[in-house]
């Protein structure tokens, strides 16, 4: 079987395509590789790189490669640049996206897999975990445009095109053999604010200390990026199988605060930095805890990586490494 994936060169792409690969599916990778270094382009896949509005290259391939399923990775992933450039986050993940479906339903493809976010819920301000029919009331440009691609496929979705969107919480962790990890490393992201201080011995800086959190800082929902290659493999033979549309969170359903992972980490010696406490800055998250049993039930999947130390130790080798 041929599966045809978007943005395959990335971080969560290229995992997803090795464990294809491994399982004996092909993966045909089309990217148009926004990074000028790090692309990860996994041997043994067949690669273009190109933009997905490229809809006469899309076209070929699904023919070339008689492709009938797809996994759509490729978008822009910076929340706090999705408010900046706004512009630039509808164009990609919502206009472009769409049309890139819409050309893969009228050439035939049957199953659709979708990247989502957690940001698709915004600030539910509750220390509840969120399930998936909670409103989805984003509060960034890029959870909005992930939200509008869900409900178009809901809308286009019919007997011959399925999808399975899937909601990732916060994505941790790189190959133990160390050949995919993040890529980008000027994202405002947890991790890569915990390396710049490790590297450069400054305070990591925990974004308040006055959420309505049992210790005041924000919680976290994190999931192993191998854990979520994983469930796109499950999510695959599921829409072959069963023929059905499906939205699901994807985390481990346990929270941790930002300041409990910090000491934790502290606890290694190896690892000499301190933190203390910024202002909250308007529009940040208290707790964004996933409830999984549905992905549980339906895919029949478990965690296989959620220790937290190891998730993160994992990616800070990457980093290393990168260097
Ligand atoms: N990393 C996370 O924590 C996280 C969390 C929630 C959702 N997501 C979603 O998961 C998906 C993958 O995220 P990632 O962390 O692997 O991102 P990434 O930035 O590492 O990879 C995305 C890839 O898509 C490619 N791309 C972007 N727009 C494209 C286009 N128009 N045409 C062709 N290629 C294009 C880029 O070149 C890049 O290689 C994204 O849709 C993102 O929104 C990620």
């Amino acid at each position: 079987m041929n599966v045809l994936i978007t943005g395959g060169a990335g971080y969560i792409g290229s995992a997803t395509s090795y464990l294809l690969i491994k399982k004996k599916i092909k993966s045909v990778i089309i990217d148009k590789l926004i990074y000028k270094k790090n692309n990860i382009i996994p041997k043994k896949s067949i690669f273009f790189k190109s933009n997905i509005s490229n809809t006469i290259l899309v076209k070929k391939i699904i023919k070339k490669y008689n492709i009938n399923s797809v996994i759509h990775f490729a978008a822009y992933k910076d929340i706090e640049e999705s408010t900046s450039k706004p512009k630039k986050y509808y164009k990609n993940n919502y206009l472009i996206t769409k049309k890139f479906i819409d050309c893969c339903k009228e050439n035939g493809v049957s199953n659709f897999i979708f990247s989502s976010t957690a940001a698709v819920y915004g600030n539910l301000h509750k220390n509840k975990k969120v399930l998936e029919n909670s409103p989805l009331k984003p509060i960034s440009i890029y959870g909005l445009t992930k939200k509008k691609i869900e409900k178009y496929l809901i809308r286009i979705s019919d007997k011959k095109f399925k999808f399975f969107s899937l909601r990732y919480f916060n994505v941790l962790g790189a190959d133990k053999y160390l050949k995919y990890g993040p890529i980008e490393s000027n994202v405002n992201s947890f991790s890569n604010n915990l390396y710049k201080s490790i590297i450069s011995k400054k305070d990591f800086k925990i974004f308040g200390n006055n959420h309505k959190t049992m210790d005041g800082t924000p919680v976290r929902d994190f999931i192993h990026v191998d854990d979520l290659a994983k469930i796109h493999f499950e999510t695959l033979k599921y829409l072959i199988k069963n023929k059905k549309n499906q939205i699901c969170n994807c985390g481990y359903g346990k929270g941790y605060s930002i300041k409990q992972v910090i000491e934790t980490l502290l606890k290694n010696k190896d690892l000499n930095f301190n933190y203390s406490f910024s202002k909250k800055r308007p529009g940040d998250i208290s707790y964004m805890v996933a409830d999984t049993k549905k992905i549980n039930k339906i895919l029949n999947w478990k965690p296989r990586h959620s220790d937290l130390e190891n998730m993160i130790f994992s990616e800070l080798r990457w980093k290393k490494k990168k260097k």
